[in-house]
This record gives structure tokens, C-alpha cells and sequence, in this order.
């Protein structure tokens, strides 16, 4: 048992109190945030004439050191610690000798612990922005591809209007680009230095914190040194961004386990990205999109986990606290793996191109346009709406499509057709007179395309 502290206690630490207690085993990878934190820490003790320079410089030394030999495997993390803390103190009293008593002087584990931790969230939101981007330029690539591939859109599951594939992709590019600016957003509320604000009332020692903030790439410290300790709102900003992210891939996911599936037939996964079934030679099945799909479960129960230990808590720090790590690493493996594997399966998926529009025509999806034609002929909307449906139903009966209607059987419901009916609702006009902002029609499509070109080429 290796501990900070002992002074005050007659007694030695049960060994279950111990392990109940000890964080080593999951704080160990805020390993190389508290090496950083000190040795910012220490340059501003001695900036300060807290430390002398030859204190600094053997604390630095056996600080890089102990980084050093933790990436190459020479030193392991081993759970005789009590926590990272523990083990750095620890590790760097014993190659350098009493300096390395002093590191922590004007310093607690509850600043320590929230540098830390913010600067592992830091590094996490960056990540998780670089591999959304990384998603977005694949998304990208499939709507240029398909400004003209024509697809039934859907409401409540029924085919509604036609659209197009790009279209419909352009609806997750928009998802994940919100994603990125909560991203940013966040990022900056949260970037503000908590060092320097002691077990909670800051220190007696003249710390410069602005010093210390600056070294670490902070926009500032932070201004209150009781909520500085016991701040995680940026974790619990973050956890819920990453449930959003999860939410979004996940209806994707659903849609492309649709697609994907015999009824549907829109897409096919690549093989690479699908897996087979132990007793059912045919199958194939989209375990990835179903896994991406499953796992928004577990970050959704790191925010409410998080949301839930921190409710209770009275100012300033209490151990409670302690388990704001466990979840939010699990969440943040969780959606950093899942990201760059949904972008792999939709960059190597086919697009059965045929299907879709096949699939397009058959479900009347051009019935509103039929009504649209009879507007445009001077007939009311609700006349052409009921004019419209009628023609429906005898091509169900008929088990036939709007367009194959002959002139003469549209015109048994409304003098008003022409020949250029067929023009009207073909597929291709269809789409393309739906020109507004925003609208599947290409040229409008195109423009928001441009936008989105400016978008990646900028951020
Ligand atoms: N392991 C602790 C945590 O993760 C570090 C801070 C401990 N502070 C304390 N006063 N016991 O929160």
C-alpha cells in the first residue's frame, strides 16, 4: 500500500477499505495529464522562488523520466499504488530523492485530479471532432456521387416523396456537422485551468496561475477555487454530446440494418464490415451497424451515471467524485471506436442504385405531385388532393403505377389532364422542381454542397 498520507493515522488501512478506496486501476491512464500538470506546476514554483532552479530542474528531469519509461514499458503502473498521483510522488522520490518531495507543494490531489481529468476530456473532445470530420468527408464523397439518385423518402415509415440519396445522406451530414460545433462550443467553456485552486481554497504560497494556465494551453485558471475542485460539468457536457453522436449513428445505423436487409435491398454491406451466421449458410448479417446501434445504451448510462453522482454532492470536493472516470473513459472508447467503424462501412458500402429508384416508383410517391399539376391548373388543393387519391386506389387495385395510367383514365377523374402529365410526375421532375433551400431538387442540392466543401476544406 503506497499512500500520501499517514501522518495523522494510528492505525493501518484495512486492506478491503484499500481497494474500496484506490483509483490506480482506472486513473492510471491520466498518466502522462498529471506528468504535464507537474511539470507546469513546478516551472511556476520556481518562476515564483518557491523552488530553486536546481530543485526544478531534477524534478523536470525525473518527470520526463518517469514518462519516458511508462511509454516504453520499462516502468508499469502497478496497483501498490493508491492512484496516479501516488505513483508519479512516488516513482519520482525515488530516482531523485528529497526534491521530489516538494512537487507537490501549493498543491492537492482535488486541483491535481481536475487538471487531470480536464485535460484528458480535452484531448477525448479533439479526437472525437477529428474522427466526425473524418465521417463528414465520407459523407460528403456519397452525396457528390448521388445529386441524381433517385430514392423513396419516408414519413412514419411509408414511402412519402421522392428524393434523392444524397438527400438523404445530407440529413446525417447535418447531424454530425451540430455534433462538431457542440464539440467546439463545450470546448471552450471547459478550457480553463483548475490548478491553483489547492483542496479548495486556493494556497498561502504566491502561485501564479495565469502562468501555469498558459503552459497548458488554457484560455485562463479558473475563478473560484471550491468549484474548480468540484466542477465536472464539462465531463457531463461531454457525455452528452457523445450520447448525441450515438443517437445519430444510431438511427443511421437502423436505416442502413433496413436497407441492408432481403425486403429492402438498397445497400449492401461490404463484406469485410458484415459476418456470417454459425447454422445459416445464406446469412449476412450488419453486426457492425447493430453493435453501433447497441452500444448507445452503455453512453447513455455514463450520463445519467454521471448526472446522478454528482446531484447529491455539497461543495467543495468529496470522493463521490472519484467516479466520474470510469464511465466517461468507457463512453469516450466507446464512440471513438464506433466512429472510425461506421466510417469504414459506409465508405466500402455498394448502393443498389436501381433498387432505389425502382423502389421510388412503385409507392406513389409522385401522388402529391399529381395533385400539384391539377393546383397548377387551377383546380383547388383539396379537390386535387381527394382527385389524386382516387387514381391511387385503382392503381392499387390495378396493381399499377401512377405513371402507367392512361390519358383517358386520368381524365375519367379530371378533364384537366394533358399529355404533359407524364412529364409532370416523372421521377426526374419530380425531384428537380423541388428547388427550395435545402430541397432535393440538384441545383438547390448543389448549392448546399458548395457550403459543405467550404465547410470541410475550413475546420
Ligand atoms: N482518486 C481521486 C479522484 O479520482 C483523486 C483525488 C483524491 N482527493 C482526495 N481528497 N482524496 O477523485
Amino acid at each position: 500500500m503506497a499512500q500520501l498520507w499517514g501522518g495523522r493515522f494510528t492505525k493501518a488501512t484495512d486492506q478491503m477499505v484499500y481497494d474500496f478506496n484506490a483509483s490506480i486501476s482506472f486513473d492510471k491512464r491520466l498518466y502522462k495529464q498529471d506528468i504535464e500538470g507537474s511539470l507546469a506546476h513546478v516551472k511556476m514554483l520556481a518562476k515564483q522562488g518557491i523552488l530553486t532552479e536546481e530543485e526544478r530542474d531534477a524534478i523536470i528531469d525525473g518527470l520526463n523520466g518517469i514518462l519516458a519509461d511508462v511509454e516504453n514499458g520499462a516502468l508499469s503502473i502497478t496497483s501498490e499504488y493508491e492512484d496516479i498521483h501516488s505513483f508519479v510522488e512516488a516513482n519520482l522520490t525515488a530516482r531523485i530523492g528529497d526534491a521530489g518531495k516538494k512537487l507537490h507543494t501549493g498543491r492537492s490531489r482535488n486541483d491535481q485530479v481536475a487538471l487531470d481529468m480536464r485535460m484528458y476530456v480535452r484531448d477525448a473532445v479533439k479526437e472525437t471532432d477529428r474522427l466526425l470530420k473524418e465521417l463528414l468527408k465520407v459523407l460528403y464523397r456519397i452525396m457528390e456521387e448521388n445529386t441524381d439518385t433517385f430514392m423513396p423518402g419516408f414519413t412514419h415509415l411509408q414511402k412519402a416523396q421522392p428524393v434523392t440519396l444524397a438527400h438523404h445522406i445530407g440529413a446525417y451530414f447535418e447531424m454530425f456537422k451540430r455534433d462538431r460545433s457542440r464539440l467546439a462550443d463545450l470546448y471552450k467553456r471547459m478550457n480553463y485551468c483548475p490548478l491553483g485552486a489547492g483542496a479548495l481554497a486556493g494556497t498561502t504560497y504566491p502561485l501564479d496561475r495565469d502562468y501555469t494556465a498558459e503552459l497548458l494551453g488554457f484560455d485562463g485558471p479558473t475563478l473560484n477555487s471550491m468549484d474548480s475542485v468540484s466542477d465536472r460539468d464539462y465531463v457531463i457536457e461531454y457525455l452528452s454530446a457523445l450520447s448525441t453522436i450515438m443517437m445519430h449513428l444510431s438511427r443511421f445505423s437502423e436505416e442502413i440494418i433496413l436497407w441492408n436487409s432481403n425486403e429492402y435491398q438498397f445497400v449492401e454491406i461490404d463484406d469485410a464490415y458484415s459476418t456470417g451466421s454459425s447454422i445459416m449458410p445464406q446469412k449476412k448479417n450488419p453486426d457492425i451497424a447493430e453493435l453501433v446501434r447497441g452500444k448507445t445504451g452503455r453512453v447513455y448510462a455514463s450520463l445519467m451515471g454521471m448526472l446522478t453522482t454528482m446531484k447529491g454532492i455539497p461543495l467543495a470536493y468529496n470522493k463521490d467524485m472519484q467516479e466520474d472516470k470510469e464511465g466517461t473513459f468507457d463512453a469516450i472508447d466507446t464512440v471513438n471506436s464506433c466512429l472510425p467503424l461506421f466510417t469504414g462501412m459506409l465508405d466500402t458500402m455498394k448502393f443498389n442504385k436501381d433498387v432505389m429508384e425502382a423502389s421510388a416508383k412503385n409507392g406513389f410517391t409522385n401522388a402529391t405531385d399529381v395533385a400539384d399539376y391539377l393546383v397548377n391548373h387551377g383546380v383547388p388543393f383539396r379537390d386535387a388532393h381527394s382527385i389524386s387519391g382516387r387514381l391511387v386506389l385503382r392503381c392499387i387495385e390495378e396493381n399499377k403505377a401512377l405513371d402507367d395510367l392512361t390519358l383517358d383514365e386520368f381524365r375519367s377523374e379530371s378533364s384537366v389532364f394533358e399529355e404533359d402529365i407524364y412529364d409532370a410526375i416523372s421521377m426526374k421532375t419530380c425531384v428537380e422542381k423541388r428547388l427550395t433551400k435545402g430541397a432535393p431538387g440538384e441545383a438547390a442540392m448543389r448549392e448546399v454542397l458548395e457550403s459543405y466543401k467550404e465547410y470541410l476544406s475550413g475546420h
